[in-house]
């Protein structure tokens, strides 16, 4: 029996138990996946209390995933370079940092989606720890360039120049959007959570696939791509899912069927 869960504040809402659920009943595993709300200021405390618990492995929302990287012992690639961490599998004395919430965004616009990336023009908006935590797996599709474009462009260039080793990059503030459109749009800023939508040219999403990394709801972010010609709009459920699935194949080494699950999860969130 996997022991499993994931850490968050709040987590009532976390979809991840039903998630990992269904991937448990599919693939035949025997698992047990619960949610754990940790102190603000004692994510540490409550992690090690789930390890002596005797947990196999677990993970981690807003607003731990930079405590989760300092947790653990030993880091993935894609932890490294997101600089943050929401998966851990314990390893006896050892406690594995991965990253999966790229992985998900890649593997929900190519698999699920039918995205190629290769060779596409893609514009991130925002240049928080998500937009971090997608930069490599995208990069690893090899676009033609990632534009990233900041509220405070200084980040956006930092963001860029820390990157510009994987694959062409270039920051700037969201002004400096021009009207010429790219093919694909990637809405990781926060604004949609405070119901608002960066005011940036319109003409770039203009036959563009827009994809709002949140989820649940049309955001401000889908409802600026629909009133503005975006060929296709999607939101987040579908990297929610994935990323719970490469998160399930590190633990399990098992591979859940994703499509089944997005489908029931979409169905219970109508
Ligand atoms: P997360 O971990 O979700 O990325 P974050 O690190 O706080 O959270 O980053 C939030 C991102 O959303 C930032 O890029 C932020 O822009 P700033 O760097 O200028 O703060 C962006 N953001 C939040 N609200 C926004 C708004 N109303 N308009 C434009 N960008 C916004």
């Amino acid at each position: 029996m996997y022991k499993l869960a994931v850490f968050g504040n709040p987590i009532e809402h976390s979809l991840s138990p039903k998630i990992h659920a269904l991937f448990a009943h599919q693939t035949g595993v025997q698992a047990e996946y619960t949610k754990i709300l940790a102190p603000i200021d004692g994510f540490s405390q409550s992690a090690y209390d789930f390890i002596n618990q005797g947990a196999d492995g677990f993970n981690i929302t807003v607003p731990f995933k930079i405590d989760a990287f300092n947790l653990a012992t030993t880091h993935t690639i894609n932890a490294q370079c997101a600089s943050a961490v929401n998966t851990i599998k314990v390893n006896g004395n050892e406690l594995i940092g991965e990253n999966t919430d790229g992985i998900g965004l890649v593997n929900d616009l190519t698999k699920n989606l039918e995205i190629d990336l290769h060779d596409k023009i893609v514009l991130i908006l925002g240049a928080g720890g998500a937009t971090r935590g997608i930069l490599l797996p995208l990069l690893q599709q090899n676009p033609k360039r990632i534009m990233i474009a900041n509220r405070t462009a200084s980040k956006a260039t930092q963001l860029a120049k820390d990157f510009a080793k994987y694959g062409k990059t270039c920051g700037f503030g969201l002004e400096k959007i021009k009207n010429d459109p790219v093919d694909i749009i990637i809405n990781a800023t926060s604004a949609s959570l405070n119901g608002e939508m960066p005011n940036i040219a319109t003409g770039v999403a203009n036959n563009a696939a827009c994809y709002d990394l949140m989820y649940g709801q049309q955001t401000p972010f889908m409802q600026w791509a629909e009133v503005n010609n975006a060929s296709m709009i999607f939101d987040g459920l579908g990297m929610l899912v994935e990323q719970a699935a490469a998160a399930f194949e590190f633990w399990t080494e098992k591979q859940p069927d994703t499509q089944a699950v997005i489908k029931t999860i979409k169905a219970l969130n109508d």
